[in-house]
């Protein structure tokens, strides 16, 4: 062997070594500068395709609005709107899996903050790190510190949120609430005598959807029962599952559920919506979204709804962020980054979340173009303990939540807590933290 080509043996075995050992032992290296566009995919240079589930009532306008702000500073690149119909993305997510698998990412998708994100297609290395926009954009000084643990791994930022909902409001219609002498309830007892007298009087006492729609209900009422630290410690492993507390909270669920409509899983979260500002359901617990929807109906905020946090769970704001993704191999990978500067953007949150019915992510927002419902969500962001929302993917990864959902739907079929309970520690042994 020659001198040239034993040197070149050494040099080999050494990067062979130096990968085996990075690959053991040094974590991924945090991203401090823009990665240069790939050359992979062959496409047209002047649009971008952005994936999302804002095609209805009250979403499709907030993205409207943030679009055009994007089509304004780019008039050169076509916007290309890939979003799908379905409360919650339970079409768009399937639509969006089987496109991944097939190797057609679109330039950027809407995902949720939290385990669902990181959970996910971080795990599945589908994304690029996005620190260096994060420095450029200044962004790390306007991004609120609960979010930015949620939407990182390994010191690497992965998303770019646009707004912070609530999960945990009570909606309500102010003038059955006065016909029937009830005060706005505020515990769960209260509740609950307030919607037997509703039924007595034949009004629907709560409207609900498709089955999502349950699982955001069920969130709340397991905030409400069993207080923020125990709720908390259903998704990191410290409540157990199977206690009596647990059950109590299954059992409230199970009471809830009895004073909704008969045809919620044939009814969009618009539609149970809808019934409570039309006079026909008294209550409706949803996600701040339907603010955006009231208002684009034309309704007034506390004459024709009113709203109040879940009775049970006042002092906590239980949350979720849309985010969105830059994916590795973005076919327009530079007008993929332009969207996410919109979307990182005063001027993008400050268009979009006052008609979406959601508060900017951003700290700077501008307060005074928000309506009163959205200014009092910012004074309870700012000042309630801060729990995540399971439906809305910030506390359990995907797994763990579709054997939730199938657990919920059987108990919706037949409401038994106990039967419920029994799936539902499962579910966390199988993929939760529960050992
Ligand atoms: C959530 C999403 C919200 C809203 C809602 C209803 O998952 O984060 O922005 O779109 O679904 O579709």
């Amino acid at each position: 062997m020659s001198k040239k080509s034993i040197s070149w043996t050494l040099v080999t075995v050494l990067v062979i070594l130096s990968f085996v050992l990075s690959g053991c032992t040094t974590p991924t290296p945090v991203a401090t500068q823009a990665p240069a566009a790939t050359d992979a995919p062959v496409a047209a240079a002047d649009q971008v395709e952005v994936f999302s589930w804002w095609t209805g009532g009250g979403e499709a306008a907030g993205l409207e609005a943030m679009i055009a702000i994007f089509n304004a500073r780019y008039p050169n690149i076509e916007f290309v709107n890939a979003a799908v119909a379905g409360g919650a993305g339970t079409n768009a997510r399937a639509v969006l899996a089987t496109r991944l698998q097939a190797g057609d990412a679109p330039d950027s998708w809407q995902g949720h903050a939290g385990q669902e994100l990181i959970g996910t297609y971080v795990a599945a290395g589908q994304l690029e790190a996005l620190n260096w926009l994060y420095e450029q954009e200044g962004w790390l000084e306007v991004m609120p510190q609960t979010l930015i643990p949620l939407i990182s791994q390994n010191g690497n930022i992965y998303s770019v949120p646009v707004n912070i909902h609530r999960a945990n409001v009570m909606w309500y219609n102010p003038a059955i609430l006065s016909a029937n002498n009830i005060a706005v309830p505020t515990t769960l007892d209260e509740w609950i005598t307030a919607m037997d007298t509703l039924k007595a009087a034949g009004i629907t006492p709560l409207a609900m959807g498709e089955q999502w729609t349950a699982m955001h209900l069920m969130e709340t009422i397991l905030l409400g029962s069993l207080g923020a630290e125990k709720y908390n410690g259903l998704w990191d492993g410290t409540t157990d599952w199977n206690s009596a507390e647990v059950k109590t909270a299954l059992e409230n669920f199970a009471k809830v559920l009895s004073y909704t409509n008969t045809d919620a899983a044939s009814l969009s979260w618009q539609d149970a919506a809808q019934l409570v500002v039309n006079g026909q359901a008294a209550f409706n617990v949803m996600g701040d979204w339907a603010e955006g929807y009231f208002r684009e109906l034309g309704k007034v905020p506390q004459t024709d709804y009113g709203w109040a946090p879940v009775p049970g769970t006042n002092g906590n704001f239980q949350f979720l962020s849309d985010s969105f993704v830059l994916p590795v191999n973005a076919p327009h990978r530079d007008a993929a980054v332009n969207w996410l500067i919109v979307c990182g953007s005063k001027e993008g949150q400050d268009a979009f979340n006052p008609v979406k019915g959601s508060i900017p992510a951003r700290s700077d927002g501008d307060r005074s173009l928000y309506g009163t419902y959205l200014q009092s969500a910012m004074d309870d962001w700012a000042t309630n303990t801060v729990v995540g929302s399971l439906a809305h993917g910030v506390v359990a990864n995907d797994s763990w939540k579709s054997e939730i959902d199938t657990a919920l739907g059987l108990f919706l079929a037949s409401p038994d807590a106990g039967t419920f309970q029994t799936a539902l520690v499962a579910a966390c042994k199988a993929s939760g933290p529960c050992k």
